[in-house]
C-alpha cells in the first residue's frame, strides 16, 4: 500500500474519512455550495461557488467546452499554469526543478454533526512530491474554510516557494468591487471600497509580529458592482494568519477576477525536509446575496459558534482599564480607589494596564522592565495579593496587564539572556518603544517555556486572576534567530507557530481565563489568534467620533463580544476634542463596553451618565454582545457612492447601527449624529434585520441626564418623543424613522440609543 492509501485508509479506520469514488463533490452549507470534480488522475478542479442556484447538472451540462481548466484549476501549482495565471504553489525540488504537475490521488470525505470536511490527495507526476487540499463546510453558517498541507519524499529538502492557503476564481471581471480594511496605530480598520481593474493588486502586511495595522488579512468582493449593505452577491475572505500574509487580486484580460491568499513568501521561503508535513493557515470563505452586512454576519456567526473567538457565545464583563486613567503611575492606593470607582459605576471587572512589575528595574515609563514580571513592591507593598483580596472585597474581578512576547534592554531577563531576542548577530540591534524594546524569539523552545510559566505562575499564585491583557507593541525589525540559524528565512512563520504553542497550552490548562488581544489597540485583529482570545482592543484611540468610523470597519469581519469599547476622557488626550459624556458612552456601547480614564477626574454629570449608561447595557448586552448586527447608515466617508452626492446644506452626518436577537424579539439601535450644521438635513433610518409583522414597542436607553436647578445636581433625564410608540418591523424597516439628533441650536455629537422589543 502506497503512504498517501495508507494515510485515507487510516483515517477511514478511525472513523474519521471514508473514500470518495464520485467524480464531482459539492459542499455544502445553509445557503452556500462548491462543486468539485475530483476525478482521479486529473487536475482537481473547482466548478462552482455561489448560492444554492447551481446544481452538478447545471454544472456538468456546461463542462464540454464552456468550461476552461486554467480558470477551473482549485490550487493551481507553478508548472500546471499557463502564462497569465499566477501560482498558489511554488516548490523547488531537491534537484532545482521549480515545477509541478499535480494530479487527483484520491479524496475522503468526514461527516461530523457540525461539519464536513473534504481532503483532496493531489500527486506530482514525476516527484514524490503530495498536496493535501482541504475543504470544511460548516453545517450551521456559511463559511468554507480551505487550506493544505504539503509533504514530499525526496531524497534531500525541498523549498517553498509559494504556498497559498487557497484560491478562488470569481468569474466575472467587469465590475467587481474590492472592500478592505487600511489604518494604521490609533487609527486602524479605515474602509476602502473600490473597483478592480486589469492587473494584480496586492495586499500585504509585512509587519512581522502583527497583522492588522496598515493592511488587515480580510477582503471582501462584491460582485454587483459598488457594494451595497444588505443586498447584492458579496465573496468574504479571512486568512486565518497572525503574521505576514499575502492577499492577490488578479485580473487579467477577460478572465474574471483570481484571489490568491496566504503567508506572505516574501523573505518566507520554507525549507521543507523530507516527511515533514508543511501545514498552511486556514482561509475561511462566505458569499453572501444579502451584500456586505450578510457577509459580516456569517463572519460573527463563524466565530461565534465554530471556535474562531474563544468562548465566542459568553457575554462579556464590563471593566475599568487603568491605562489611561493613571498610565504607569500605579500605586496600591489609587489601584483600590480605581476599584472603588469601578465598583460603584455597577461595573464587574478592574483590569491593571503596564506599570506594575519590575524589581532591580521598575517600570516606570516604556524604556525598561519588560520580561521582568515580578510585581514592583515600591507600588504595590501588599502584592497582587491584596489587590484581588480588595476586588473580591468589592465583588468584581481582577485583571492584569502583560507583554510576554516582549523585552527591554534595560531588563534583568535581556541581562540573562540577551540571545532570547531576535537578532542578526554582528548587527546593530533596531530597538523599538522606549528606545530599548525587542521581540523574543517565539522559535526558541525556552522562550516558549518562559512565557507559558510567567502566565503559569500568575495564575496558580493568584488563582484569583479572572483576566489577562495580552499585549505585542512591537514588530519584527531584527530579521534573525540565534535559534534558527541558517534557516531564518522561516522566522516569520516560525514566530508564529511558536507563539500559538505557547498560547494551545496556557488554552489547555486555563480555558476559563479571559485573555484581550491588545497590539498597540488593534495590530492583532485576526482570525489567527481569536481561537485563543476572547476580545481584543480595538484601537489605542479613544476618541469617540473616530472610535465611530475605526469600530465600523473593524465589524466587517468580528463580531461585537470581542470589540473592546471604552469611555475614554474628554478631551481626548490624542485628539483633543471635547465629546459629551452621553455620546461616548452610546459609542462605547455598541460592543463590549468598558471604560478607560480617571474616574477622580470625572464630573457629577460624567459620573451619573456612567451609571445609567452601565445599568442599562447590563439590561441589553445579551442582544448587543451576541446579536445579529445590521449596519444602517454608514458614516459619510465610506459609503462608495458618497463622493459628490450631496450639497452642504443637505449634509447628513449620521451613521447608524443595530443589533438584533435570533429570534428577532428584541433589538438596540445606536444612531449618532457626528456634526452638527445648520440647516441639516433630517436623516430618516430605515431599519434591518426585523420581523415585519411584530410590533415593537420603543424604549430609550442610556436617556441623558439633566442638571435639575432646583436641587443643584444631575438627574436621569427624560426619554424623546418616540419612547413608548408601538410600530411594527414592517413600519420601522420600509418607512423608518426621523430619530431626534442634531436639531439646530445644538453642539455636535449627539447620539440615541433605542431598545425596540
Ligand atoms: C499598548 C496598549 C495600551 C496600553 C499600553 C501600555 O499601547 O495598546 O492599551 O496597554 O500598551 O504600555
Amino acid at each position: 500500500m502506497k503512504a498517501r492509501q495508507l494515510f485515507v485508509f487510516i483515517l477511514a479506520c478511525i472513523g474519521l474519512f471514508s473514500p470518495v469514488h464520485a467524480a464531482f463533490v459539492t459542499m455544502e452549507t445553509p445557503g452556500t455550495r462548491l462543486i468539485l470534480d475530483v476525478t482521479e488522475g486529473q487536475l482537481l478542479r473547482s466548478l462552482y461557488y455561489g448560492d444554492k442556484s447551481a446544481t452538478v447538472n447545471d454544472i456538468t451540462q456546461l463542462l464540454n467546452g464552456q468550461i476552461n481548466d486554467q480558470t477551473v484549476n482549485a490550487y493551481p501549482a507553478f508548472g500546471d499554469i499557463d502564462m497569465i495565471h499566477l501560482p498558489a504553489l511554488q516548490v523547488q525540488h531537491a534537484n532545482g526543478d521549480l515545477s509541478l504537475n499535480l494530479q487527483v490521488q484520491q479524496s475522503a470525505i468526514n461527516n461530523q454533526p457540525d461539519y464536513q470536511e473534504l481532503c483532496v490527495t493531489l500527486m506530482d507526476k514525476l516527484q514524490p512530491v503530495t498536496v493535501r487540499v482541504f475543504y470544511k463546510a460548516w453545517r450551521n453558517v456559511d463559511i468554507i474554510e480551505t487550506w493544505t498541507e504539503i509533504e514530499h519524499r525526496e531524497k534531500r529538502p525541498v523549498i517553498l516557494k509559494r504556498f497559498d492557503s487557497g484560491y478562488l476564481h470569481i468569474g466575472e471581471g467587469d465590475n467587481v468591487w474590492l472592500t478592505h480594511l487600511h489604518g494604521d496605530w490609533a487609527a486602524e480598520a479605515f474602509v476602502t471600497h473600490e473597483p478592480l481593474t486589469r492587473g494584480l493588486k496586492t495586499i500585504r502586511n509585512t509587519d512581522g509580529a502583527r497583522n492588522a495595522h496598515l493592511d488587515a488579512p480580510e477582503v471582501m468582493l462584491s460582485l454587483d458592482g459598488a457594494p451595497q449593505e444588505n443586498s447584492g452577491r458579496v465573496i468574504g475572505v479571512a486568512l486565518c494568519w497572525s503574521g505576514n500574509f499575502e492577499i492577490r487580486l488578479n485580473v487579467p484580460n477577460n478572465q474574471g477576477v483570481h484571489l490568491y491568499a496566504g503567508i506572505d513568501p516574501q523573505s518566507s521561503e520554507y525549507v521543507l525536509a523530507p516527511k515533514r508535513v508543511f501545514t498552511t493557515p486556514k482561509l475561511a470563505l462566505t458569499y453572501s446575496t444579502s451584500g456586505i452586512g450578510g457577509v459580516s454576519r456569517a463572519f460573527h456567526r463563524w466565530a461565534r459558534t465554530c471556535g474562531y473567538l474563544h468562548n465566542g457565545n459568553a457575554v462579556r464583563d464590563i471593566l475599568l482599564n487603568s491605562w489611561e486613567g493613571i498610565y504607569f503611575d500605579i500605586t496600591e492606593q489609587r489601584i483600590i480607589d480605581m476599584m472603588d470607582d469601578i465598583a460603584a459605576f455597577g461595573g464587574e471587572l478592574f483590569v491593571m494596564d503596564d506599570g506594575w512589575f519590575g524589581s532591580k528595574y521598575p517600570r516606570n515609563n516604556d524604556s525598561s522592565s519588560l520580561g521582568d514580571w515580578v510585581v514592583d513592591t515600591r507600588k504595590l507593598p501588599g502584592g497582587l495579593q491584596a489587590l484581588t483580596e480588595a476586588a473580591k472585597q468589592r465583588h468584581i474581578k481582577f485583571g492584569i496587564w502583560i507583554e510576554p512576547e516582549a523585552v527591554n534592554t534595560v531588563s534583568e531577563l535581556y541581562e540573562q539572556h540577551p540571545d532570547w531576542a531576535l537578532q542578526v548577530p554582528g548587527r546593530e540591534l533596531k530597538l523599538g518603544r522606549g528606545g530599548t524594546q525587542l521581540v523574543l524569539d517565539m522559535t526558541n523552545p525556552k522562550v516558549q517555556d518562559f512565557i507559558f510559566q510567567l502566565v503559569d505562575d500568575l495564575l496558580t499564585k493568584n488563582p484569583e486572576i479572572a483576566y489577562i491583557k495580552w499585549d505585542a507593541n512591537a514588530s519584527i525589525q531584527n530579521y534573525g534567530s540565534p535559534c534558527l540559524e541558517s534557516i531564518n528565512t522561516q522566522l516569520y512563520i516560525d514566530y508564529h507557530l511558536g507563539l500559538i504553542k505557547v498560547l494551545e497550552r496556557i488554552r489547555a490548562k486555563y480555558p476559563n481565563i479571559v485573555i484581550q488581544n491588545c497590539a498597540s489597540g488593534g495590530g492583532r485583529a485576526n482570525y489567527g489568534l481569536m481561537p485563543y482570545f476572547d476580545e481584543f482592543w480595538v484601537s489605542d484611540n479613544n476618541d469617540a467620533l473616530q472610535r465611530v468610523y475605526i469600530q465600523w470597519g473593524t465589524s466587517y469581519f468580528f463580531p461585537s463580544n470581542a470589540m473592546a469599547q471604552h469611555i475614554g476622557g474628554s478631551p481626548y488626550q490624542m485628539t483633543n476634542r471635547v465629546i459629551p459624556i452621553k455620546f461616548r458612552c452610546d459609542v462605547a456601547m455598541s460592543g463590549r463596553l468598558g471604560i478607560e480614564l480617571q474616574p477622580k477626574h470625572m464630573t457629577n454629570e460624567e459620573r451619573l451618565q456612567c451609571t445609567v449608561a452601565l445599568a442599562d447595557y447590563k439590561a441589553l448586552r445579551h442582544i448587543i454582545q451576541l446579536g445579529n448586527l445590521y449596519r444602517l447608515i454608514a458614516p459619510q466617508s465610506y459609503q462608495p457612492s458618497a463622493v459628490g452626492s450631496q450639497s452642504a446644506t443637505a449634509k447628513q452626518d449620521v451613521a447608524a447601527l443595530m443589533y438584533v436577537t435570533d429570534n428577532r424579539a428584541e433589538a438596540v439601535l445606536f444612531a449618532y449624529s457626528l456634526s452638527n450644521f445648520m440647516k441639516q438635513a433630517p436623516q430618516r433610518i430605515r431599519f434591518a434585520g426585523l420581523d415585519p409583522d411584530r410590533i415593537y414597542t420603543i424604549e430609550e436607553k442610556n436617556i441623558r441626564v439633566r442638571y435639575n436647578h432646583s436641587t443643584s445636581t444631575w438627574d436621569t433625564g427624560e426619554p424623546c418623543s418616540l419612547h413608548g410608540k408601538q410600530l411594527t418591523g414592517a413600519y420601522l424597516m420600509s418607512v423608518g424613522l426621523i430619530l431626534p439628533l442634531s436639531t439646530e441650536y445644538t453642539q455636535d455629537f449627539q447620539s440615541r440609543i433605542f431598545h425596540l422589543k
